[in-house]
This record gives C-alpha cells, structure tokens and sequence, in this order.
C-alpha cells in the first residue's frame, strides 16, 4: 500500500520547515472503522486510554477532565463520544497492538523515503472525539503529525514569534508534564493559517509550532510525535534557560541566544536533568466524572478522586 497520494517535491522542502497538508491511504487499512475500533478498545490497557471532557460546567469551566470509563463496554464508549462530548485518547495504540504497529512502521518508513530523514522513534496514538471537542491553543514538546481519517475538524497554526508563544511560556510546558496550554488571545486568529481537514489528510507543522483543533463532527485521527536531536537540543536548552530564569533573573530569549551559548546551555540542561538537580513538577490527574450510559450526556459527576488505573 502507498501511504501518500499527492507528494511532491515542495512537501519534502516544507516538512519541518512550514505548514501543509498531504492526502494519505491509512484507512484502507480497516483498522479505524466502529468495528475495529471497538475491539481495539476491548483489548487496549486501561492505564494507556484517556477519556475526556471538556465545556460548560459549573465548576470545572472550559477545562479538560478525566473521567472513570471501567464500566462501561467498548461500543457504548464509542456510542457515547458521538452523541456527547467525550473525547478518547488512545494513548501509544500504535505501537502496543501488532497490526496498528505494522501500518505505523509503513506510516513512518513512507516519511522516510520522502523526506530522506529516517531519525524516526515515533509515537502513535489514536484520537476519537466528539462533534463539539477542541483541543485549546497550545504548543507539543515534540514533532507532532496529524493524520485525519474521519470526520471534519479544523486546525489553527499561528506563527512561531514570542508573540504567539514567550520563551517563558514554553518552558512552563517543558517544566510541567500535565501542561501544555499557552496564553491565548482571540485576535491570534487573525495570524492564523486554518486547514479544514475532512479525512485523508496529513497536516504537518513546525517543532513547537502553537495550534487549536476544533472538531466540526464525530471524528477519528491518528497523531504521531518523534522526537529528534533538534527537539531533543532545544528542550534540554530550555531547560537550562528556564533555571537560569527562575534563579539568576533576567530575561533570556531563545531566538537572540548565539549558537555557542545554545550548545552550552543544551549541555547544562542535560547535566541537570541527569543529576535529578531539578524535578519537573507533576501534578495530579483528578477522575472527576463516571461514563454512565444511563445519564444523558453519559457524564455522571462524582467526587474527585487522584487517577489509580
Ligand atoms: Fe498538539
């Protein structure tokens, strides 16, 4: 099976360097109808899925918030997610189930022969979410694609200025493992390059580059992430900088950071990270509602307990 239908050349000078989208085949595969979807998520570990809402609440507005999906079976979780709000993150399907693991390897060593870069270790999860999910602004740590299979959703890329994201707003990703969201201002917008996505696509951007989804129906995608000795570099270097930053003051900027000072604070950053000098604070994943096929919206609120599967 060919995994890109329209590859050109400019895709291959874009890739990591700009924004675009390509057409691919990885649903011919059947792995991502309701039926095979379903037995996925019959056999998927509980400790690696995700189910999620977010919206109108009274106490937790506009916020994402896990929920307990034990006892409900795979086909009304699904059922639900299309008539609600729910949001599923299959977290690394790609790689613990053999026959998503093989279209994964043909995924990535198509992105290898067309790229010429074959530093891949990829990631892959898979996304099934509801007709109203968004995804808020935010920036990935690593280098992120979008492979759209079903359904209509729309992504906005904004620019990569400090404008969009400040170096300090970055290394409070990078310093936070539960964050990933960044300051946003509605006027952003206006900046931003929109894909609508309607199935078939691969959208691609730069490392770090800030985006939001917005889901216009029922949808499934596949999102990959790699990391490379670039992402790899400045996260380490960040790291530094966001010491530097919290402990000597100042205002360090990345973009004005020369080369050899790049290197030396990439160095200092693993140093740190290897001493165990700075721990990256974790917060708390709090289960704050049930699945429950007998409520309408099949969202039952209970009292927030710490995540334990
Ligand atoms: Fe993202």
């Amino acid at each position: 099976m060919s995994i890109f239908k329209n590859w050109t050349d400019e895709h291959t000078q874009k890739f990591d360097k700009g924004i675009f989208t390509v057409d691919h085949t990885i649903e011919s595969s059947g792995l991502f109808t309701d039926e095979a979807l379903i037995e996925l998520l019959d056999k998927h570990p509980h400790n690696m899925l995700d189910v999620c809402t977010m919206g109108e609440h009274e106490i937790y507005q506009n916020q994402f918030r896990t929920g307990d999906f034990r006892d409900c079976d795979s086909a009304t979780l699904l059922q639900a997610v299309k008539d609600g709000r729910l949001w599923l993150n299959v977290r690394r399907a790609m790689n613990l189930h053999p026959e998503y693991n093989a279209l994964l390897k043909e995924m990535y060593g198509a992105l290898a022969e067309k790229t010429g870069q074959t530093e891949f270790n990829a990631n892959g999860g898979i996304l099934i979410s509801s007709p109203v999910a968004k995804v808020p602004y935010h920036a990935d740590k690593t280098h992120v694609l979008l492979w759209h299979i079903r359904g209509t959703k729309k992504i906005y890329v904004y620019p990569t200025t400090q404008e969009f994201m400040s170096d300090e707003s970055y290394e409070r990703i990078l310093t936070n493992t539960l964050i990933d969201d960044l300051p946003y201002k509605n006027e952003f917008d206006a900046s931003a390059t929109v894909l609508t996505l309607t199935g078939g696509e691969m959208a691609a951007w730069q490392l770090n580059q800030p985006h939001k989804v917005i889901n216009e129906t029922f949808c499934v995608s596949v999102t990959t992430e790699y990391s490379t000795r670039k992402s790899g570099f400045k996260n380490a270097a960040m790291f530094a900088q966001s010491l530097q930053r919290q402990k000597f003051g100042g205002n360090p900027t990345w973009d004005t950071t020369a080369m050899p000072s790049k290197v030396i604070k990439s160095i200092f950053g693993k140093a740190i990270k290897k001493a165990g000098l700075y721990t990256p604070t974790t917060n708390v994943d709090y289960v704050t509602f049930k699945v429950d096929k007998n409520v309408p919206g099949y969202i039952a609120d209970i009292e927030p307990v710490a995540r334990d599967f």
